[in-house]
């Protein structure tokens, strides 16, 4: 397996003049394309994803020095996602790292394990110990306490001064009260996580600084795990925490380093993603405004709206990137063992093969079975969560706010074409 960014001789073999055509141009002559590609600011995905898709579907690229295949279409993005012989775990000498300020990185120097990045059959056990937590019968119950708290959020916005920073004021804030309540720990500490989560998805930060935050991050999880060990009247029922400490490490079913990274991951996954989902998405909405008026007079629409809204704004780039453990056919192209292949969701759920007029957004489409959460073994655990907490605050912004507008012209909002995660540095909203 080559780590150098020159193509080794087999897979340049492996590529056809046709490939090499279509890539030379995309790649200024070059035989191989380097990832990753730079998205469309506001919406769009990198152009290159096209014709990509339209003619070399699954495509050689320099993925920071590691020989790696870009798959494009929908349906081998699908493929590649549920293929065994592909491997999430970064550990593994030949997953590729990335550049030294990649999140990849910075999750693996934790040194903890996260289910997110093994694969089958611990993946598995891990992950079917906080299943039930994030189920939709269970996620629904909490349906009540998410409007709460979203109106909550909007109130204190109205009540302070105008313009307010969207971002700031409910999109970064809503998910990470709703998971703070359900590991246990207080809402006070959201300034904290914000500055820590944000950091690990960060291009532009040294990995020094990373470490800091990262290593920060970590000790918070572990005296949480200490101080709830510590009690000894510890309700196992009172959140998920509890129960983890109570039924896994006290009978020392899980050793301490396992329960950190089940904690660590949960804390993490979700924040990042639903509040820069929550303020791109109300940004998409504000800029169709027709599709934000018909939301406010028909709530019902919300959960299309959600759908289209995952589809459309793909803010997780790609998922993990995965690394064959084998030798596999991902879209009919031949992969070798050690190579790393990027399934590409956004431009998956671009795909024009599978959505009519995929590039306009349409919140009346019906897109559920868009590939914004992953797919596979790995498919987000938290979308019954994510899903009700953007239904409620995007209806409710509709309902309550219709003449919510942005505050500056569009091309003045700061995106975050610089870290894994699409989104806004914040979203200067008036009404
Ligand atoms: C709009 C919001 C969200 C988006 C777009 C999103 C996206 C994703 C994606 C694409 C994956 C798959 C990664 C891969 O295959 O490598 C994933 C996994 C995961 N997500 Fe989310 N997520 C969101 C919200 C949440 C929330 C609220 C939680 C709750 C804690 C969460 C927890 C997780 C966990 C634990 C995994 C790992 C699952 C596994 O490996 O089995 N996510 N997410």
């Amino acid at each position: 397996m080559s780590r150098t960014t020159e193509p080794t001789e087999d897979s340049a073999r492996r590529i056809d003049d046709h490939t090499r055509d279509v890539i030379g141009r995309l790649a200024d002559g070059a035989d191989r394309l380097t990832f990753p590609m730079t998205r469309s600011v506001p919406f769009g995905p990198p152009p290159a994803y096209a014709e990509l898709r339209s003619k070399c579907p699954v495509a050689p690229a320099d993925l920071f020095g590691h020989d790696a295949w870009l798959v494009t279409r929908y349906d081998d993005v699908r493929e590649a996602l549920s293929d065994d012989a592909l491997s999430a775990d970064i550990t593994r000498p030949d997953y590729p790292q990335g550049p030294a300020g990649k999140a990849n990185r910075a999750l693996a120097t934790s040194g903890l394990p996260a289910f997110l990045r093994m694969d089958a059959p611990l993946h598995d056990d891990l992950r079917r110990l906080v299943t039930r937590d994030f189920m939709i019968k269970r996620v629904e119950a909490m349906r009540p306490g998410i409007q709460g708290i979203v109106d909550g959020l909007i109130d204190d916005m109205l009540a302070g001064p105008k313009p307010a920073d969207f971002f700031e004021a409910v999109a970064s804030p809503l998910p990470n009260i709703v998971i703070s309540d359900m590991l246990g720990i207080p809402h006070s500490d959201h300034e904290f996580f914000q500055d820590r989560t944000t950091y690990l998805f960060r291009r532009d930060v040294t990995d020094e600084e990373r470490a800091v935050k990262l290593s920060e991050l970590n000790d918070y999880v572990y005296e949480l795990l200490d101080s709830r060990n510590a009690n000894p009247d510890l309700d196992p029922e009172a959140d998920i925490v509890s129960r983890l400490v109570h039924d896994q490490l006290r009978t020392g079913k899980l050793d301490r380093r396992t329960v950190q990274g089940i904690v660590f991951i949960l804390l993490v996954a979700g924040h990042e993603t639903t509040g820069n989902m929550t303020a791109l998405g109300t940004l998409a909405l504000l800029q169709h405004p027709e599709q934000y008026r018909a939301l406010g007079e028909d709530p019902s629409l919300a959960p299309l709206a959600v759908e289209e809204l995952l589809r459309y704004l793909t803010i997780l780039n790609e998922p993990n990137w995965r690394v064959a453990k084998e030798d596999t056919v991902i879209g009919g192209r031949q992969i070798k063992a050690g190579e790393a292949v990027v399934p590409l969701t956004f431009s998956a759920n671009r795909d024009e093969k599978h959505y009519d007029n995929p590039d306009t957004l349409d919140i009346r489409r019906g897109a559920r079975d868009h590939l914004a959460f992953g797919y596979g073994i790995h498919q987000c655990l938290g979308q019954p969560l994510a899903r009700v907490e953007l239904q409620v605050v995007y209806s409710t912004l509709a309902r309550r706010i219709p003449t919510l507008r942005l505050a500056v012209p569009l091309e003045e909002v700061p995106f975050k074409t610089d870290v894994d995660i699409y989104g806004v540095h914040t979203l200067p909203v008036t009404w």
